[in-house]
């Protein structure tokens, strides 16, 4: 089985920021409550001008220059997004936009675990030997499809693109992984169908639409992803054969510092050891952990070989662990 290693990351923010104080004037909330409940403080929003693509092609650059190749060396694309610009999905428009024209590209929905669940689906492509280069890339533009007047979700979200290239190594640095599902939760998060119901002829009735907004059971998520989080995470420990002591980083999707804090607590692992930006940009579900991550390597936080642990969870439910070193 072929090694797998982790050559480079990159990360694209949208140019505008909404600050909890702004968020005040929109709906019944306060800087107060937003903080001590989530930890957020801002979050960046898409412009009209900025795409779910463009964002991704934005931080899959960085990601391929660091690894030092070429967008043509790329021979796939995986992005995982549950917000692409077109339910076609948005891949083969970032490779296009990239220039990786050998790449197969599609997209891949799981939430705020779509990065986790794309990082173990590339490895799976490179570990058989069938690709080589791997570029996968987590990114949501959630300000398109929340409720501006929900208080419960509009104040969570936030927009952003994370990036990583995967590669065929002598050395495997990807340890271990697993991955869950629960559809029996499924009806906690939801960004669910709309439609509007036509009879065409006689006995044949179609209905067509759009979507709703984000509806959420915050309680049962939090219940769900404190409970759920750190025994994805053993397991993913016990594939790897490491121990909790063994961990550098622990990374963490970003939802709430709440949730980082009680996942930490729960598996006796340091503060100083959590990776934590969500303060800055709320939760950018699919792009929560690669933007994190790309974050801690160039501020030299994450050094070569450190062992870290992610985790992703959400609508699904799905939540998922993998393993890796930088
Ligand atoms: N501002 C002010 N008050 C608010 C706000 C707000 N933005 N939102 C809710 N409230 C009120 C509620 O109405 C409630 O009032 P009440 O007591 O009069 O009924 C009170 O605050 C407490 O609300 P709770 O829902 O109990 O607040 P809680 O402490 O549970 O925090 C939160 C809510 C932040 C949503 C939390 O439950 C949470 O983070 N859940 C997890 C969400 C998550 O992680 N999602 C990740 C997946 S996302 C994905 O996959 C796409």
């Amino acid at each position: 089985n072929t090694g797998i290693a982790i050559t480079g990351s990159g990360s694209a923010m949208p140019a505008a920021s909404l600050e909890n104080q702004a968020m005040a004037a929109l709906v019944d909330t306060s800087d107060e409550w937003i903080t001590t409940r989530t930890g957020i403080k801002s979050r960046q929003i898409a412009s009209e001008s900025e795409s779910l693509s463009s964002l991704a092609a934005e931080a899959s650059l960085q990601a391929i220059a660091m690894a030092g190749i070429a967008a043509t060396d790329i021979d796939l694309i995986l992005l995982a997004t549950s917000t692409p610009d077109d339910l076609y999905g948005s891949a083969c428009k970032v490779q296009a936009a990239l220039g990786a024209n050998r790449a197969v590209a599609f997209d891949l929905t799981a939430a705020c675990s779509g990065f986790i669940f794309a990082i173990v689906t590339a490895s799976q492509y490179i570990r058989t030997g069938a690709y080589r280069n791997v570029l996968v890339i987590g990114a949501d533009i959630h300000s398109r499809w929340v409720d501006w007047s929900d208080r419960t979700t509009c104040v969570l979200f936030g927009d952003g693109a994370g990036a990583v290239v995967m590669q065929a190594s002598a050395t495997d640095k990807l340890l271990g992984f697993e991955l869950r599902s629960d559809g029996e939760q499924n009806h906690y998060l939801n960004l669910a169908y709309a439609s509007d119901t036509q009879e065409l002829v006689p006995g044949v009735t179609v209905s067509t639409g759009n979507y709703k907004s984000v509806t959420m059971n915050g309680k049962e998520v939090y219940r769900f992803a404190v409970q759920k989080v750190p025994e994805v995470i053993d397991k993913a420990l016990f594939h790897a054969n490491l121990s909790v002591d063994d961990i550098d980083w622990l990374l963490l999707h970003q939802a709430n510092q709440r949730i980082l804090d009680a996942v930490a607590q729960r598996l006796n692992i340091p503060n100083h050891k959590v990776i934590s930006n969500l303060a800055n940009y709320g939760n950018t579900s699919a792009a929560s952990i690669p933007i994190a991550l790309d974050e801690a390597v160039r501020a030299g936080k994450i050094q070569p070989n450190d062992t870290i642990v992610a985790s992703g969870f959400g609508a699904g439910l799905s939540w998922g662990a993998a393993i890796f070193k930088w």
